[in-house]
């Protein structure tokens, strides 16, 4: 028997492991992070973003479901559920996810399987599919795709933030197929590595994606995507798929993979600026999403760090760095990835000139 207490996220009400029997969450026999708060609840925001904009009456699956408490957010707040599937793989967590759709009284099929055999189930049924997973995404994603309708929408948790970082490059190659190592932006690369997996994996599904939303928030990268059919589609967003050489401060995008290059990796937009407003305007996380939105508007696969450019170990503030790029006629904007970071529409020589003229 799972020793249960009563919690509350968002406007649920549901069962979760009592940590306080058994030492942490992750001893826990079934799996709630209250640290991924944020997640769902800005997935919540973008699925509502998402109905308002495609209409309601959405069929949504949660293969890897836990507690159970993001879909049961996803039937409640959204209001554009039609069908819910949730899923795990644990049979406590089956069990506590019936008895908290029994509280709230939430209409959902729930099963006990495996997530991929029940993703190619589904075959095409869903216009949401969410992956929020231990660790990697990645032996979900083939099946995910396989799940989705037309124009669906697809959101991807990753929480080896070390592996897609560069800390475990070996793995990285093996996991996600890229090759990654330490630069000054790399959590921009880590969030890049996954979403250019992901397009990868969606391309050899025959579907384009979109990214509506992508960030990090230390322990987890998250990208929501819109996934279009077609394999022409498909090709398009495969050319957005390139390397990054880094080389003394200096970057630079290349289609081909060199000795020193980072990748493959996703070069195109990391969200939707419009979506991004829209999602802030319902409310939570309002700072965060116009600090997205605002990156989101720079053109750029990377972000700069004042101490790159540093005298005698000094380094102005970021503030003062970026009144000094937009005084010289310089696009630069902020990042959510670092608090020293800026994002600017210009090679590191015109940055540097740029801060000393
Ligand atoms: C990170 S937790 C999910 C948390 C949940 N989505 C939330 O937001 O609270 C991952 C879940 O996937 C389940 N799981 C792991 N491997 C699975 C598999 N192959 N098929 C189905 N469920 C699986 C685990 O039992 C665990 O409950």
């Amino acid at each position: 028997m799972t020793h249960l207490v009563l919690r509350e996220e968002g406007s649920v009400r549901f069962y979760a492991p009592d940590v306080s029997k058994y030492g942490s969450i992750y001893a826990a026999p079934v799996f709630y992070n209250p640290a991924m708060e944020r997640n769902r609840t800005l997935s919540v925001l973008l699925l509502k973003a998402y109905g308002s904009i495609y209409g309601g009456g959405l069929s949504v699956c949660e293969p890897l479901s836990g507690t159970g408490v993001r879909g049961m957010r996803y039937a409640v707040e959204s209001g554009v559920v039609g069908r819910l599937v949730l899923n795990d793989i644990s049979k406590e967590a089956v069990e506590t996810i019936k008895m908290n759709l029994e509280l709230s009284g939430i209409d959902a099929e729930v099963y006990n399987e495996d997530a991929n055999a029940l993703l190619y189930r589904l075959a095409g049924a869903c216009d949401f599919v969410d992956i929020d997973p231990f660790g990697s995404p990645a032996p979900f994603m083939h099946a995910a795709f396989r799940a989705l309708r037309d124009e669906g929408l697809i959101c991807v948790t990753a929480t080896d933030t070390a592996v897609l970082t560069g800390k475990h490059p070996r793995k990285c190659l093996r996991r996600y197929g890229s090759a990654v190592r330490r630069t000054p932006f790399y959590i921009e690369v880590g969030l890049r590595v996954l979403i250019g997996y992901v397009a990868r994996v969606a391309a050899s599904e025959d579907f384009q994606v979109q990214p509506l939303i992508a960030y990090w928030e230390g322990h987890y990268f998250r990208v929501c995507a819109r996934a279009v059919r077609g394999a022409r589609d498909a090709d398009d967003a495969l050319g957005q798929v390139a390397y990054i050489e880094y080389r003394r401060g200096e970057r630079r995008v290349v289609n081909r993979p060199g000795e020193r290059s980072l990748g493959p990796l996703w070069v195109g937009p990391l969200g939707d600026p419009a979506v991004v407003r829209k999602m802030a305007e319902h409310g939570p996380h309002r700072d965060f999403l116009l600090l997205l939105e605002e990156e989101y508007s720079a053109h750029v696969p990377w972000y700069y760090r004042v101490p790159e450019f540093a005298v005698e170990g000094r380094s102005v503030r970021l503030k003062e760095a970026l009144a000094a790029l937009r005084g010289a006629g310089i696009y630069a904007v902020r990042t959510h990835a670092a608090s020293d970071g800026f994002k600017a529409e210009a090679s590191y020589g015109e940055v540097r000139r740029a801060l000393f003229m």
